[in-house]
């Protein structure tokens, strides 16, 4: 199985984290979207999709590629994203883009990601330490089930 994760982390590096902690059980490339759009998706079986949360969206290189993207049937979807905030299901607005692209959705990460935008940045950040290990831990877990399950 051929698996491939694309992202954008531009805050602190949090969605890296743990996209690199699923990567590192799947074997996936890692692609950064922001640095190249030129990727063939069409030689992997599990496509994973990674972003932080910027004013409750993903990023835009993120939903550009996953617009520019086309999935076959048989090719299975992840999404992972991170959020300062510890409420809202971001994993929904993505999954929802990817279902109208067709994508066969397997499953989705979220867990939360050291903020220290605007004025939370004032007061020392929002979930500080996080992605920590128990995040990473349970990153490493859901891949090991999208791993072992078709
Ligand atoms: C410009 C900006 C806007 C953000 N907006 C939100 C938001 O609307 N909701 C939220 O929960 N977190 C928000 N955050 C926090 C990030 O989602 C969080 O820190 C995330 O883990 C960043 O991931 P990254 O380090 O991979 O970029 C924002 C961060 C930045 C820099």
């Amino acid at each position: 199985m051929k698996a491939v994760i694309l992202y954008a982390s531009v805050h602190h590096g949090n969605t890296r984290k743990v996209a690199e902690a699923i990567a590192s059980v799947l074997a996936a490339d890692l692609i950064d979207v922001q640095k190249t759009e030129d990727f063939d998706l069409s030689r992997y079986d599990l496509v994973g999709f990674a972003s932080g949360i910027y004013y409750s969206g993903i990023h835009e290189a993120v939903s550009r590629a996953i617009e520019a993207a086309e999935f076959r049937p048989d090719q299975r979807v992840f999404t992972v994203v991170t959020s300062g905030a510890p409420f809202g299901n971001f994993s929904a607005s993505v999954t929802k883009l990817l279902k109208a692209k067709n994508a066969r959705v397997a499953g989705s990460f979220q867990c939360r990601g050291f903020d220290t935008y605007g004025v939370f940045g004032k007061l020392g950040g929002i979930a500080k330490g996080h992605p920590n290990e128990k995040d990473l831990s349970d990153a490493r877990a859901f891949a090991e089930k999208l791993r072992d399950t078709d």
